[in-house]
């Protein structure tokens, strides 16, 4: 794999108030690889892709993402990279067509490729034959696969992706995630919130478990069970890192 740094974070603290929702962390990603990142929710994986992407200035610490320091040079790096949040914001009255159109005229995609590609991604995604419709009337799962077609539209170098699957039919999920890896092998950097555990297991180059705001591993998962589970599975390893609730509901249903 390549060894160019796409995301480098330093000592990044964010704080709400007086509540450090991010604890002093670091990591690099790398150029091409698909990173996943996990933790229980509210364990800080939103904060920290808000603070990659621009979203959120940090507290403090050191966050560059292409080599350029967010804080400054966010302006040229947005270009660069595409952004799924967790929630499929999109403007509810554009068309899906008229929003694909948009972000290519934004991203300052050529129009003759925005003409071939916009009904490849329609067609890819099952939204062809709905694409003249108003957003609004699309389903989450269909609003999410609008906007990762948004961000495959512009092609950018690090896609940073939260919660990625949620809502998404298992077929279109497949989709997805055969994409994740084609891009990766083209040197598309994956940084992905999941938590969808045996995705993240088959997909991931590394894995950061993430938990109070605080890294609790991160590594292959090979090393990750070698160190913390045996042979098992990335969910038995995760819950031996973060701790489950597995035996409370096991001892809840005893008495049915
Ligand atoms: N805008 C906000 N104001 C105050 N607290 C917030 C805000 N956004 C998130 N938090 C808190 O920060 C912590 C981390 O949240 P988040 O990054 O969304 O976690 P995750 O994505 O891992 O579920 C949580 O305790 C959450 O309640
Ligand atoms: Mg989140």
């Amino acid at each position: 794999m390549d060894k160019i740094i796409s995301v480098e974070v330093k000592n990044l603290v964010k704080k709400y108030g007086n509540f450090e929702a991010v604890k002093d962390i670091s990591f690099d990603v790398k150029k091409g690889e698909i990173f996943s990142f996990l933790g229980p929710n509210g364990a800080g994986k939103t904060t920290t892709v808000k603070v990659l992407t621009g979203l959120l200035k940090p507290s403090s610490g050191e966050v560059s993402v292409l080599g350029m320091d967010v804080l400054r040079g966010i302006d040229k790096i947005k270009s660069r990279i595409g952004f799924v949040p967790d929630q499929p914001y999109v403007y509810p009255y554009l068309t899906a067509f008229e929003y694909m159109r948009m972000i290519g005229d934004i991203y300052k995609v050529p129009v003759e490729k925005q003409q071939k590609m916009i009904p490849e991604l329609f067609e890819m995604f099952e939204l062809d034959g709905r694409s003249g419709e108003i957003i609004d009337s699309f389903s989450h799962g269909m609003k999410q696969k609008l906007v990762i077609s948004g961000v495959l539209l512009h092609d950018p170098e690090i896609m940073f992706l939260d919660e990625p699957l949620v809502g998404l039919d298992p077929a279109s999920a497949r989709l997805v995630k055969d994409i994740f890896v084609r891009l990766a092998k083209s040197g598309t950097t994956v940084f992905m919130c999941t938590h969808v555990l045996d995705i993240a297991q088959k997909l991931s180059d590394r894995i950061c478990i993430v938990n109070g705001g605080r890294i609790l591993a991160l590594d292959t998962f090979e090393n990750l069970k070698k160190n913390y589970a045996s042979d098992s599975d990335l969910e038995s390893v995760y819950l031996g890192i973060v701790g489950g609730t597995g035996g409370k509901q096991i001892k809840m249903l005893d008495g049915i």
